[in-house]
């Protein structure tokens, strides 16, 4: 972890270096993810990783206190959330977190053009994109069941909020890449404060923890490419609009769930976003993630 090696997030760049840096994206989103199988929404190398996992469970010594706190409240909190132990609280707030981007990918996904119809590097790009979130989502659901939760069932919104969702991927490019960035910085924001949090929790269980934690790395890896990626659809205002949606994104939608308030440092996670620059990220993720160009010092 060495300092200053890498920019701002927020850095500029020219309409030329974006061009580029979409050209070497594709390069590595193809290596990073292998054979992209549309009708499962699934990519080879990932689908293999998880296959691993799967094969090689990893269960908790003791098993947890109270899962049924866990089922009550993992769609909907139920109960006050000051009288839930940390452990089910950092699980419900995960899989709210998962929930969330499950439901923007599904509607994505049947919106944006498939790979045959895909023509443009841009259009590829976010095709393969959609497919590694569904990925993450699989991810998630083997945090679970590693933890022993294996009744979880991923719950649609209403018909309405998801009619909302299907929309947002139709829009205009300039007003939909700033959001989409931003949503993208927050969730490796909230997973670096979510891996802190779970070598916390999970102190006396080491061996889940290390797993939890692998499982976890999987999914930062493609978010921090992600965070590049999304950055490298923006121009300078773009850039400016972005800087200024940080603090009220990350605050709407941490504030849609409890367990966030309750477990994490909110105001922390906002100076975090707004000051990101990939020097804080340990080398292992960085060496198998992408950042663009113009970020390296
Ligand atoms: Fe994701
Ligand atoms: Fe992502």
């Amino acid at each position: 972890m060495s300092k200053n090696k890498y920019l701002s997030v927020f850095t500029l760049a020219t309409t030329e270096q974006r061009k580029a840096n979409f050209k070497d994206y594709w390069e590595f989103t193809q290596q990073h993810g292998g054979e992209l199988f549309e009708l499962d929404r699934d990519l080879a190398i990932k689908r293999a990783r998880l296959k691993y996992f799967q094969e090689n469970p990893v269960n908790l010594k003791k098993p947890l206190v109270n899962p049924d706190a866990f089922y009550r409240n993992y769609v909907e909190m139920q109960d006050d959330p000051k009288s839930l132990d940390h452990m089910t609280l950092l699980l419900t707030g995960m899989y709210k977190f998962a929930r969330h981007e499950w439901v923007g990918i599904k509607g994505a996904w049947d919106s944006v053009p498939d790979m045959a119809n895909s023509h443009s590097i841009e259009d590829k790009i976010s095709r393969v994109h959609l497919a590694e979130e569904f990925c993450h989502v699989r991810l998630f659901d083997e945090m679970l069941k590693t933890c022993g939760l294996d009744k979880v069932e991923w719950v649609p919104l209403t018909p309405f909020k998801e009619k909302i969702y299907e929309q947002f991927p139709k829009f205009p490019g300039f007003l939909m890449d700033t959001p989409a960035f931003v949503t993208e910085l927050m969730g490796v924001t909230y997973y670096c404060h979510l891996s802190t949090m779970i070598d916390k929790i999970f102190v006396d269980e080491p061996e889940v923890c290390a797993r939890l934690q692998e499982l976890l790395d999987e999914i930062t890896i493609d978010e921090v490419a992600h965070v590049g990626q999304r950055r490298n659809f923006i121009g300078p205002i773009g850039m400016k609009v972005s800087k200024a949606l940080v603090k009220p994104f990350y605050t709407m939608f941490f504030n849609d769930m409890p367990e966030i308030g309750e477990l994490f440092d909110v105001e922390q996670m906002i100076k975090d976003g707004l000051a990101f620059d990939f020097n804080q990220l340990p080398e292992h993720m960085i060496e198998k993630s992408w950042i663009p160009s113009y970020c390296i010092a």
